[in-house]
């Protein structure tokens, strides 16, 4: 991964199970990482965890889903590390149920939280990347985005929607040293997919081609790639890592 020491990488819900693993690939790679969180207590532990193995992440308290919270976070990133060039929309949550089933509330805080965030956060550090003709904006969409997921409307359509939003901007920003990306997972081993019911879970892994749920090392690693000047020529793509489980 060449061309990333010294970098500034934001991770929005960095502390969480695939955000923490691309804080880490990206580290590793001489980036200074800075971590977004909205639970103070479970982002303290994460940062305990992390600088005893070694890492040194900056950590910021941020509502993605709201754009005034979003913009006092960009105000006190840019002024403290001068801007960010690499960009990961990794926060996201479910709120899974049939249509049917579905309330506006469950509709409105995932399209809130995993889609608007993508404008919110992306608006606040996009200049200072054109200012220095070199960003990459890297959205974790979701194979489910891509297939759509019985019981998930509501995270299907914004997942879909960040990758319209990632086509759009890479054709706004190529001529300026910017890539934007999506990645879209399958099924990761993390706490998100370890809620799923059991038995449904099971169903899911059953149809994983290579048999198994992905790492979140699976992840960072092609996050890490995209970050890179290897990467540079790659923009407005959507990259599936999904074991198999959907082809297109
Ligand atoms: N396809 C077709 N029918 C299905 C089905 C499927 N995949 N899954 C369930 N059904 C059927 C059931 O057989 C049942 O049928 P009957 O009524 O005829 O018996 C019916 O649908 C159940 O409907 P309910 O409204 O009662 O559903 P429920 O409340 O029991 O469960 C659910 C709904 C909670 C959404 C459950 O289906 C579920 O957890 N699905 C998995 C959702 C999922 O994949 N979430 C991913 C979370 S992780 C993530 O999102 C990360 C990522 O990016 C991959």
């Amino acid at each position: 991964m060449s061309g990333l020491n010294g970098k500034v990488a934001l991770v929005t819900g960095g502390t969480g199970g695939i955000g923490s693993a691309i804080c880490v690939k990206l580290a590793q790679a001489g980036c200074k990482v800075v971590s977004t969180y909205v639970d103070e207590a479970q982002a303290n532990d994460w940062k305990a965890k992390m600088t005893a193995a070694g890492y040194d992440f900056g950590l910021v308290k941020c509502d993605v889903g709201s754009f005034d919270d979003c913009k006092a976070m960009g105000e006190k990133v840019n002024a403290e590390y001068g801007g960010v060039d690499i960009l990961v929309n990794n926060a996201g949550i479910t709120k899974d149920g049939t249509f049917r089933k579905m309330s506006g509330d469950q509709w409105n805080a995932v399209l809130t939280v995993n889609l608007d965030s993508v404008f919110n956060v992306t608006k606040q550090f996009i200049d200072g990347m054109l200012g220095k003709s070199w960003g990459r904006v890297i959205n974790i969409s979701s194979i489910n985005g891509q297939k759509g997921q019985f019981g998930q409307t509501n995270y299907s359509a914004a997942k879909a929607g960040m990758h319209g939003f990632t086509m759009a901007l890479a054709q706004e920003t190529a001529k300026k040293g910017i890539t934007v990306n999506s990645i879209s997972p399958g099924y990761i081993g993390t706490e998100m997919v370890m809620a799923i019911a059991e038995e449904v879970r099971n169903q899911i892994i059953a149809q994983i081609p290579v048999g198994r749920l992905g790492k979140p090392e699976e992840i960072a690693a092609l996050v890490g790639f995209l970050a890179s000047e290897d990467g540079a020529f790659i923009t407005g793509a959507n990259i599936a890592a999904n074991g198999g489980q959907h082809m297109c």
